[in-house]
């Protein structure tokens, strides 16, 4: 008899887990890494840890490739904002941005919102889609200057 109750909840963890790799293989971001590109050198940690901010948050819209989606979603490959604009690309991070705005000479008008990320990952962040898919922005963004940006 008291075995009973252990059958149940062994064959209630098995359901559950079988649940579970449904639900990976129709929700896969998880599983695609971001894809690299050859003139990748930078590797410091706080490009690390902005490895990990991009695909828990960045992902979904501006895609594994960094490329976004034409018309909706800008791209961060290439980006001339993240080379040249980058206070503007630091607050948009940090705070979100809407409204028309041109990027690589094609025009966006949508909305991101604020990923309600610290100031470290901010940083972070920056860091990482500074030095990837053929970025290179030597300079490392520092947790005190997304501080210095106001809210
Ligand atoms: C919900 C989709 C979405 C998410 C998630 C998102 N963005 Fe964006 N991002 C956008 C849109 C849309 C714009 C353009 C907004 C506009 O049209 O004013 C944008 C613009 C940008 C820009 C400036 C333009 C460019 O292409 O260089 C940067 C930089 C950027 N995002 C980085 C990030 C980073 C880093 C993250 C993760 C912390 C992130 N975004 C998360 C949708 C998103």
């Amino acid at each position: 008899m008291k075995l009973l109750p252990i059958l149940f909840t062994a064959s209630l963890f098995m359901a559950c887990n079988s649940d579970k790799k449904k639900d990976r293989s129709t929700l896969n971001f998880e599983e695609i890494t971001i894809s690299d590109t050859q003139e990748q050198k930078t590797t410091t940690p706080s490009f690390t840890r902005g490895k990990e901010v991009y695909s828990d948050f960045c992902m979904t819209c501006h895609l594994p490739n960094g490329k976004g989606i034409p018309g909706n979603f800008p791209p961060l490959a290439g980006s001339d904002w993240i080379k040249d604009k980058r206070a503007e690309s630091l607050k948009a991070i940090k705070n979100g941005l809407s409204g028309p705005i041109v990027v690589n000479g094609e025009p966006y008008n949508n909305v991101m919102t604020a990923q309600g990320l610290s100031d470290q990952e901010v940083a972070d962040v920056m860091n990482f889609i500074s030095n990837s898919w053929g970025n290179s922005v030597k300079k490392e963004v520092t947790e005190e200057d997304v501080k210095a940006i106001s809210k």
